[in-house]
């Protein structure tokens, strides 16, 4: 097991490049599986989900080779398992991506149940409800889910809830079903709009994606691609807190700002100076202490809750008092005590933490237990006087590329150790 050693307290300065999107990452392996002939994506991050991902099209028959541009080669056009099982997808919950994809081409479909997690229950029942509207038979038995359909039929489907990985599940059901499907109270997520835009680009009809009501006209077949994944918001919003956090500069390029309004809005809140260019934002917080924010989590184009932990380190070392509510998941706060034993000043009550700054924090043995708490132990470590220990850092990796690589470029002191 890995853990991270940070001395913290040191200015942050200097230029990164973001990585390309997980969240877009993910959706669009899985897409490759509705393709009669291979894709290549680049600008693919180098994660352990994206490595889970290639394991379980691997276990189903795709084929796969990372190029020596870092580009990736995936053929998954003739699986020959149509089984996703349940040690790859109890690692990742996204997995449950694989469903529309293997019902919609196959006919049929077994899939573990991802289950719950550290931040919520996570159910998946508006996937089902959807796939069902098409005309999916379904079962639960077992721990799985078994899916079949002589065909998909496009129909119109309303979704109760916003949720970016269902929205994104009946897309690539219906590229393949019979007719027009339409789906209302879809989620808006730039990602949802990156995987479309690679769908169109398979030969996919579809419109409205980045909307609440998407429409989808059934094609025959879709063909492989070449196709660039869009950059990494949650990434590149995390490196920005660092800079804020720790009172630096820092500009990182390879980003696509539209998507991070929410995140900037915020950012500018706290009395950084940014700058955003073409492909790239520059942060600087002038050596100032942040001004706390309050932060309320919703749906795209709203505050992301995948930013909600970050933030929550950026107002435990800021100047006043501040809320913030997380609305889409129900136990999303596992980095609160942890922020708490380096001396931050937070009060959780029902969905909502009651924070005043304090001027600085300590280093502290911490134990990662989420992506993004993590990525919170992380920000806080750099800005606290002392050392941090951050244990079970594999969370990190699920959706940091090279992170301690990336933070020692901007001057960090930070070290990965193994036990
Ligand atoms: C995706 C993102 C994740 C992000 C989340 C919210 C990926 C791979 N992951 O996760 O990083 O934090 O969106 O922006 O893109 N829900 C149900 N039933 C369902 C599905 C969801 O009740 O069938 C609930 C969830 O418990 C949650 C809410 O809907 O409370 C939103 O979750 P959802 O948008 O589905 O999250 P994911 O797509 O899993």
């Amino acid at each position: 097991m890995y853990k991270l050693i940070i001395n913290g307290g040191i200015v942050l300065n200097g230029h990164i490049k973001a990585a390309g999107s997980k969240n877009s990452s993910l959706p669009i392996l899985f897409a490759s599986i509705l393709a009669n002939g291979p894709i290549i994506l680049t600008n693919t991050p180098h994660l352990s989900d994206v490595s889970t991902t290639l394991r379980l099209l691997m276990d189903m028959g795709a084929e796969f080779i990372l190029e020596s541009d870092n580009s990736l080669f995936v053929d998954s056009s003739k699986l020959t398992n149509l089984v996703a099982q349940y040690n790859l997808v109890k690692t990742m919950r996204a997995s449950i991506l694989a469903l529309g994809p293997m019902l919609t081409k196959y006919g049929k479909a077994k899939i573990s149940l991802p289950g719950g997690c550290a931040i919520g229950s996570r159910p998946v029942n508006l996937h089902l409800k959807a796939l069902e509207n098409l005309g999916a038979f379904i079962k639960v038995e077992n721990g799985y889910i078994y899916a079949t359909a002589k065909k998909l039929i496009g129909t119109e489907i309303h979704f109760d809830q916003i949720s970016v990985t269902a929205t994104e599940n009946i897309i690539m059901a219906a590229t393949l079903a019979t007719g027009t499907t339409t789906i209302h109270n879809a989620a808006q997520e730039p990602e949802i709009v990156d995987l479309v835009n690679c769908l169109i680009k398979m030969g996919a009809k579809i419109s409205g994606a980045g909307t609440s009501i998407i429409t989808i006209e059934g094609v025959d077949e879709l063909s492989g691609v070449t196709y660039a994944v869009c950059p990494d918001r949650i990434e590149a919003g995390t490196y920005l807190i660092a800079a804020a956090i720790t009172g630096g500069k820092i500009t990182i390029k390879n980003v696509c700002y539209q998507s991070m309004r929410a995140i900037l809005a915020k950012l500018l809140e706290t009395g950084a100076d940014i700058k955003t260019e073409k492909n790239s934002i520059t942060l600087d917080m002038q050596g100032k202490r942040p001004k706390a924010v309050n932060i309320k989590t919703s749906t795209y184009p709203n505050f992301p809750t995948d930013m909600q932990a970050q933030f929550t380190a950026l107002n435990a070392i800021a100047d006043g008092c501040s809320t913030i509510t997380e609305t889409i998941f129900e136990n999303r706060f596992m980095h609160i005590p942890e922020l708490s034993r380096m001396g931050a000043n937070l009060t959780l009550e029902d969905n909502t933490v009651t924070c005043k700054g304090v001027k600085s924090l300590t280093g502290a043995h911490l134990m990662a237990t989420d992506l993004r708490a993590s990525a919170s132990l992380v920000l806080a470590g750099l800005a606290a006087t002392g050392t941090t220990t951050i244990e079970r850092v594999y969370h990190l990796d699920r959706g940091y590329e090279t992170i301690e690589e990336k933070l020692k470029l901007l001057g960090a002191q930070i070290e990965r150790v193994q036990d």
